[in-house]
């Protein structure tokens, strides 16, 4: 049975359709933010799921998992560490490429940020293809870090995960 409290967390999310472009319903997370006992439910169920795992790392990724990923990291007592777009981290990086649905891209994470050793959790705000959780992933996973899961507030339900 479906915990009760995701049926308000998902109709406090608000899609608009044809934004940034015809065709995308795009899921906008900013009402969620507004309706203040679906956001803090939305930090909870992560928080409940993730706190007696030993997580010494919750990275993430730009630009809205810098949203859930903070108040999820303090509260389980793990750092944050901001994976981002190319050219925004002063010190020195480590990248990962991914691909966009026409080109690619690249995401960012400092070094010295994370050890090897350390479990660490992706966060973000939506899965589509995967392709961005995976670079992540694969940021972690170079520097020696075991990445204990991925964890999303939004799953695109009916697109197939090619990443
Ligand atoms: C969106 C979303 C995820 C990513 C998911 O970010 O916030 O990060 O796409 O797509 P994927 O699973 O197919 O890789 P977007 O590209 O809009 O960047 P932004 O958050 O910086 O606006």
């Amino acid at each position: 049975q479906q915990d009760p409290r995701i049926q308000r967390i998902a109709s406090a999310i608000r899609v608009i359709p044809d934004f940034p472009k015809p065709g995308i319903m795009f899921q906008d997370i900013t009402t969620l933010l507004l309706d203040t006992k679906a956001f803090k439910d939305t930090i909870d169920l992560f928080v409940e799921r993730y706190k007696d795992q030993n997580i010494s790392v919750v990275a993430g990724i730009e630009a809205r998992g810098f949203i859930f990923g903070p108040p999820i990291a303090l509260a389980i007592g793990a750092k944050f560490v901001p994976m981002r777009k190319p050219k925004k981290l002063p010190g020195e990086v480590i990248s990962e490429e991914y691909a966009l649905e026409y080109g690619t891209d690249k995401m960012e994470m400092h070094v010295g940020a994370v050890a090897a050793g350390e479990r660490a959790l992706v966060i973000d705000d939506l899965i589509a293809t995967g392709g961005t959780l995976c670079a992540a992933m694969r940021l972690l996973e170079r520097v020696g870090a075991h990445v204990v899961e991925c964890a999303c507030v939004i799953e695109l339900a009916g697109l197939k995960v090619g990443a």
